[in-house]
């Protein structure tokens, strides 16, 4: 019989940063306090003017270790070795310090990304599920190399689709990026690329491979940048681009995109993939009766637990998101005060129910990241391609998944409060209210389309097809879009 363990992890295996609600096995290395899901009714605190706490029933009221503790920022925490206590910080901050910070961030220390020695052969695989085997056995492979040398039973490893369709995804990629080079800027410009968030370096190899196989005049004019906050991710791009063909062509900057201070005003290319997942999002929840929208902030006390709470004095950031987002997003995008106004009237009228609306998470770091194309890249043009939904979010309008690996499982868990950079934090992209955002924050017109099509259109699709005519590259991540400056 399957021992419980192996139905999810095959799953994870198949989905990037698994899809399954596992509740066994934390064994208290991960989840600290899980603070969601108090279902009653909240006796005001007597400050409430200037923060309250999600809900009161059950909870100490800690007013004044949240008084006392001082504000910290991300940035702050970057020279920390160990994990903060008595702070408290933006929830904004706190997804940045657990995914990024230099000593115990999940990008800077844990993350490890799947790659295979060689490219599957697609066309001599029977079907879909031979493909599954066979990436099963890889990935088991990979580990066990891993292990032999650094046994780890809490190693962060996952794929994205870089990896699995090597070099086809990255030839894709590569079609469209000439192509749109010679519709305007060759011959007067060069062809530049800058790659922001680049793992493993497997799409720049594969888009530079591809360049000079097909196109050495292009190729002679290219330049390839890479952008990458993670020293470590950054170390293994260099050793990759130094060993080899195009040596001369690559520069690695090993910097948040958020500390980019210098300005390119050449036409340039500039590629995302996967990257937008990670950026950090702030968190608001509402009061429902007078529709005020609140921000979050975390406490961690001195143990090291979690603490929510909520203020009406929004960051100058929360608060311009906010604003352009009303001035310029298409109507009905989701948030939490959806429902009709009687509808919540009658839900608040229940007995326990939470005294906020559902948290909505509001991608500020995006929008940041729009600044910095509009100030350092105004002859940009961006490429992008991220998830339009996860399954398997935690509780919220927007909300990410929050999951870490342990001895080979993938187990998610319902708030993003937990031990810092030993889990994953990935959000869904809302592809229309971001469109309407770039287009007014980098006055730039573009084009949206589903992974699938953008695939249909750039891939030479018979090379990741399968002997049924199951096209794997085509059906998986079927919950990605794309996103291009036009
Ligand atoms: C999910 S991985 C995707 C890697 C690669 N693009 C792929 O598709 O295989 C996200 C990448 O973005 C990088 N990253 C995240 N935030 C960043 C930031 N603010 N500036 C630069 N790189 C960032 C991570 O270190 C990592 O290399």
């Amino acid at each position: 019989m399957d021992s419980p363990f192996v139905s999810p992890l095959f799953r994870s295996l198949f989905h990037r940063r698994a899809h399954l609600r596992l509740r066994a096995g934390l064994n208290g290395y991960a989840q600290r306090r899980n603070l969601m899901g108090f279902k009653l009714p909240v006796a005001p605190d007597s400050d409430k003017n200037t923060w309250q706490p999600r809900s009161t029933f059950l909870q100490r009221d800690r007013s004044d270790e949240y008084e006392r503790y001082p504000m910290v920022t991300a940035q702050q925490l970057a020279t920390r070795t160990e994990r903060p206590k008595r702070v408290k910080m933006l929830v904004r901050d706190f997804i940045d310090d657990s995914l990024y910070n230099p000593n115990y961030g999940y990008f800077s220390k844990y993350a490890v990304i799947f790659s295979t020695p060689h490219a599957f052969n697609f066309p001599a695989l029977i079907d879909e599920s031979d493909f599954q085997r066979n990436l099963g056995e890889a990935y088991t492979a990979f580990e066990d190399a891993l292990d032999a040398k650094h046994p780890s039973d809490i190693r962060q490893l996952w794929h994205t689709p870089t990896e699995l369709f090597k070099p086809y995804y990255g030839e894709a990629i590569s079609r469209y990026l000439v192509e749109n080079y010679k519709l305007s800027l060759f011959p007067y410009h060069d062809l530049i690329i800058y790659e922001m968030g680049a793992g493993n370096g497997t799409m720049m190899g594969n888009i530079l491979d591809h360049i000079r196989n097909t196109d050495p005049d292009v190729y002679a004019r290219t330049k390839y940048r890479i952008i990458e906050i993670s020293p470590s991710l950054a170390e293994l791009q260099r050793i990759q681009a130094s060993q080899g063909p195009h040596a001369d062509k690559i520069e690695i900057v090993n910097k948040s995109i958020f500390d980019w201070d210098t300005y390119v005003p050449d036409p340039c290319f500039f590629l995302a993939l996967e990257v937008f997942d990670n950026f950090s999002h702030d968190m608001i929840r509402y009061d429902p009766e007078t529709e005020r929208a609140l921000q979050g902030v975390v406490m961690i006390d001195k143990q090291g637990d979690f603490h929510e709470f909520y203020t009406p004095h929004l960051d100058p950031v929360a608060e311009r998101f906010l604003k352009i987002r009303s001035r310029v997003a298409r109507p009905g995008f989701q948030h939490p005060l959806r429902t009709p106004k009687i509808l919540r009237k009658l839900r608040e009228a229940l007995p326990f129910t939470p005294n906020l609306s559902k948290p909505e998470f509001i991608p500020t770091k995006m929008m940041g990241f729009f600044d910095v194309l509009r100030e350092n890249f105004p002859a940009h043009k961006l490429l992008m391609s991220d998830f339009h939904a996860l399954p398997d979010a935690i509780e919220g309008v927007n909300a990410p998944v929050v999951q870490t690996r342990y001895k080979r499982t993938s187990i998610p868990v319902s708030t993003p409060f937990v031990q810092q950079g030993l889990f994953d934090i990935l959000f869904p992209t809302d592809f229309d209210v971001m469109d309407d955002m770039y287009k007014a924050l980098t006055g730039r017109l573009t084009r949206v389309m589903k992974h699938e099509e953008f695939l249909k259109s750039w891939a030479f699709l018979e090379e990741t097809e399968t002997q049924s005519g199951d096209n794997p590259m085509l059906n998986w991540y079927k919950n990605a879009s794309v996103m291009s400056s036009v």
